[in-house]
């Protein structure tokens, strides 16, 4: 059998404003997921990760990503993958996207890469659909592919940007351990929105891309607010409010909610102002009793890759 190992990092989807249209990776911590390939057919997939994950294959991510890469190439193969999580599932940080994007990674790379790194992107969102009720949304699966910032300008047909990372972009992303599913994120946003709602959030997505495109980090931060999933998402983070506040008195440029929570990010332009922001995230969780992991993070162009 033909194996390989990849990296696949986490992601932080939305980057505030850009609901299901804007993410990054960040380069802190990922998955590393096994892909085999032999003669035959059907897929296996076995957990080496500390952190339980469906028995039942049909319930994994990886496997519609899977079934839609082997669908395009056409030809049976039996795929075995073994998938180590660091990313722990319901974190916000793209748990799921690092399965998949690392699974279609893996297996185009032992099959003599047959397709492009977009393409694959289009694979690993079957695996969002199942997690997100039917919602295909690439805003996690595309930065933990291709790495970096990514837009995805349009869905029908997809339509993938890789946008300018400025040299000094740094975030601090912190994990509470507690979990909010991809589907109660969802679950709680508004089906329709006012036209001012609608303006205040394309005025921010302009802003960011602006930002990112001229190296303006503090364009980049105070366009990361949401009007939209914010205000209703951040119920599920304990003291959200008063994290926020004090991340933006120590210096943050800009806050949010990474994916639908429960991780928070914050992003500044130096290394040390990311690791006090951090220490500041870490700090706000202990005082409630609720253990936390913290990363700091240089935003580089490094995606899923092989190691
Ligand atoms: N854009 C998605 C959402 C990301 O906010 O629901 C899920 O991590």
């Amino acid at each position: 059998m033909k194996t390989i190992k990849i990296f696949a990092p986490a992601t932080v989807a939305n980057l505030g404003c850009g609901f299901d249209v804007a993410g990054m990776a960040i380069d802190g911590t990922g998955d590393i997921i096994e892909v085999g390939v032999e003669e035959g057919e059907g897929i296996e997939i076995s957990n080496r990760s500390e952190v339980p994950l469906p028995d039942d294959i049909e319930s994994n991510v990886a496997t519609p990503a899977v079934r839609a890469l082997l669908a395009a190439y056409g030809k049976e193969v039996a795929v075995r993958i073994t998938i180590l999580k660091k990313i722990l599932p319901g974190s916000g940080i793209g748990s799921s996207a690092a399965s998949s994007a690392g699974a279609v990674w893996g297996l185009n790379e032992v099959l003599g890469r047959p397709f492009s790194p977009e393409r694959l992107v289009e694979f690993a969102m079957e695996g969002e659909s199942l997690i997100g009720g039917g919602a295909r949304h690439a805003d996690n699966v595309a930065p933990a592919i291709l790495g970096g910032v990514v837009l995805i300008r349009g869905y029908e047909p997809l339509d993938i940007v890789r946008l300018p990372i400025p040299d000094n972009f740094y975030a601090a992303v912190v994990h509470p351990h507690i979990t909010v599913t991809t589907r109660e994120g969802r679950g709680v946003l508004p089906r329709e929105i006012p036209l001012k709602t609608a303006t205040t959030q394309w005025g921010n997505v302009g802003g960011l891309v602006a930002g990112l495109a001229l190296g303006d980090m503090a364009l980049v931060g105070r366009s990361m607010k949401d009007a939209v999933a914010e205000p209703v998402r951040k119920r599920f983070i304990p003291g959200y409010d008063s994290l926020h506040d004090a991340l933006f008195a120590a210096g943050a440029l800009g806050v949010n909610i990474a994916g639908s929570g429960p991780a928070v990010f914050a992003v500044c332009d130096t290394l040390a102002g990311a690791e006090k922001l951090c220490e500041v995230m870490a700090a706000h969780f202990a005082a409630l009793e609720i253990p936390a992991d913290t990363y700091s993070s240089k935003i580089s162009g490094e995606g899923a890759r092989v190691i």
